[in-house]
């Protein structure tokens, strides 16, 4: 009985997850760039990148309801070292509800300068991004790319997801390599994930 009602109750804040995601997308399709969040098996698959014996801060990027947000907590790392740059004013209220501790900054990923002003200076040592990069022009994609790689150690990787089977960031167009990661059926819809990396000798 006990048991039925913890299930009824983690299903119930799983909807509850489900339905404000979907109203993001309702109001900003475009930046929401999916009806549904990411699953678990994707958020850790992402969250793998992270290591938690750097003690380094890692930059999130679209944390949305905070599926890849636990997935990183749960590699390790403390929360006042996450730091997770969100757009949606909705989406940063219950994220700062849930997730006390994590850095939850409410800005935008496309003007890093103001949005990380207080971490001015400071390095990250990887990057988990799940804005929906296909939805701006591929100039805007690749100036971001380039400017996380600028945060992190040459060398660290960013991850990304996207649904398109090519990268949404293209090859041989500035200073970064890119990598196949992985592609995770287990997801609405499968998930197609990539890194970038600045190599040494760039
Ligand atoms: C595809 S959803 C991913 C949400 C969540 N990480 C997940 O995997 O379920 C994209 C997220 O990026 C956010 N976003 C879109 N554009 C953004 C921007 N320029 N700066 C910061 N966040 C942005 C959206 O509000 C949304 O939460």
């Amino acid at each position: 009985m006990v048991k039925a009602l913890r299930l009824g109750k983690s299903l119930a804040s799983r909807f509850d997850e489900e339905l404000r995601f979907f109203r993001g997308w309702i109001d900003k399709p475009k930046a929401v760039g999916s009806i549904v969040p990411t699953s678990a098996v994707t958020a850790r698959r992402m969250a793998s990148i992270v290591r938690p014996e750097s003690d380094g801060l890692v930059l999130e990027l679209g944390p949305g309801t905070g599926v890849i947000t636990r997935a990183i907590l749960e590699r390790g790392i403390k929360p006042q070292n996450l730091v997770s740059v969100e757009y949606s004013a909705d989406f940063v209220k219950k994220l700062r509800e849930d997730l006390p501790g994590v850095n939850i900054v409410h800005g935008d990923a496309f003007d890093l300068d103001a949005t990380l002003a207080a971490w001015k200076d400071q390095t990250f040592d990887c990057v988990v991004c799940a804005i929906p990069l296909l939805n701006f022009p591929v100039p805007k994609r690749i100036e971001l790319i380039e400017r996380l790689l600028d945060l992190i150690p040459v060398g660290r990787p960013v991850v990304q997801i996207t649904y398109g089977p090519i990268s949404p960031v293209p090859p041989r167009r500035g200073t970064y390599d890119v990598e196949r990661f992985d592609f995770v059926v287990r997801n609405i819809p499968p998930a197609h994930l990539w890194l970038y990396r600045r190599p040494a000798d760039m």
